[in-house]
């Protein structure tokens, strides 16, 4: 089936975005023709999501080297500083430093026109590679989904925070495309309101059928029984099957487990971190408080009040019921399953 749209693509030497923020008001498309854009356009979250990020970034090392290569200088060292520069802009997402590690270690050796062409090459491939990884989530996962399914995701772990077909997102899209009756249940996701502004756009893009609720009404969905399963991505997964994903997922788990639903995590390998042994080590980024403090640019509290912005929490392994990946589905002992199937 085509893709009905693509967050980021490369033409005429440039990456261009579909401006996540201004989302569903607007579909506007945004240019980035230096490494400074493109780490703004990704701390600003014009675009977003773990996978998209990463794909986003390996395009800003494509730009890195190819303006270093125009202005004569060697571009290992201008590597080097997009690298450093890019993992910090969202330090929850191993996704980035992934990416941005395997642009480096493409280009090693490498000099000259042939080094930019291995970095085209290699962006480009990081990207179709997160698209069937997605796609193979969808596959592993529509099976965990009941006849006539009523899931509950947060966020946005759709098309628009991958290279096009989503992770939490993915299984929902594989059973509306297998013509099965499936109904998403779609948190708001406050402050940033990725559910309200992006999932819900995606599902009614798609046509799949949807019930929008602020964060504070899953409970009650799942006392009343309306909510089969749950689904989320993940920012990071590490090696004991700990993960970090939007502030609320862990809420969530939680209320999930009260009601004894199903909580499954979503995610490609690319977002499993084996190198930490567990959730306390994972950088949790710490976001400007006016975005709590606003909504939709109008201000909803005090001006000087204290406020916290924390924008991953983690939630424990043993709240995890599953972990879908792009190799198949996994279940506790995590620390054992995970490394043998697969990450970095
Ligand atoms: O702050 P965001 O919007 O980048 O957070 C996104 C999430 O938490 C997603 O669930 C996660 O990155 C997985 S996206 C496929």
């Amino acid at each position: 089936m085509a893709e009905l749209f693509r967050p980021f693509w490369w033409h005429d030497n440039a990456l261009h975005l579909i401006d996540q923020r201004v989302l569903p008001h607007r579909e506007h498309v945004v240019a980035c023709r230096s490494v400074d854009e493109v780490a703004a356009a990704i701390r600003s979250m014009q675009v977003r999501g773990a996978p998209a990020i990463g794909c986003t970034a390996a395009y800003g090392m494509l730009i890195a080297a190819q303006q270093a290569f125009a202005a004569g200088v060697r571009p290992h060292a201008a590597l080097a500083a997009a690298q450093a520069q890019l993992d910090a802009t969202r330090p929850t997402a191993v996704n980035l430093m992934w990416a941005t590690a395997r642009m480096r270690q493409a280009a090693a050796q490498l000099d000259g026109a042939e080094l930019i062409e291995r970095l085209h090459a290699e962006a480009d491939a990081i990207t179709a590679e997160d698209l069937a990884m997605c796609r193979a989530i969808g596959q592993h996962g529509v099976a965990l989904i009941p006849p006539r399914g009523r899931v509950l995701t947060h966020c946005n772990a759709g098309g628009l925070a991958t290279a096009g077909y989503g992770t939490a997102l993915a299984p929902i899209r594989t059973a509306h495309e297998h013509g099965r009756p499936v109904h998403v249940y779609v948190d708001e996701t406050r402050p940033f309101l990725q559910g309200a502004r992006l999932t819900a756009w995606e599902l009614q893009r798609l046509g799949i059928s949807l019930t929008l609720i602020t964060d504070s009404m899953a409970a009650v969905m799942m006392q009343q029984g309306a909510v089969d399963c749950v689904i989320v991505g993940a920012d990071r997964i590490v090696a004991n099957g700990d993960v970090a994903n939007k502030i609320g997922t862990y809420g969530l788990a939680v209320l999930a487990r009260a009601h004894d639903i199903p909580f499954y995590v979503a995610a490609p390998s690319s977002t499993i971190d084996l190198a930490r042994s567990g959730g306390e080590q994972i950088p949790i980024e710490q976001r400007d408080p006016a975005e709590v403090t606003t909504c939709g640019g109008v201000a909803v509290a005090p001006s000087g009040v204290a406020v916290a912005n924390p924008a991953f929490d983690v939630t424990p392994a043993r709240l995890v019921s599953a972990i879908i990946t792009e190799r198949g589905v996994i279940t506790a002992p995590y620390h054992e399953a995970l490394p043998r199937h697969g990450g970095h």
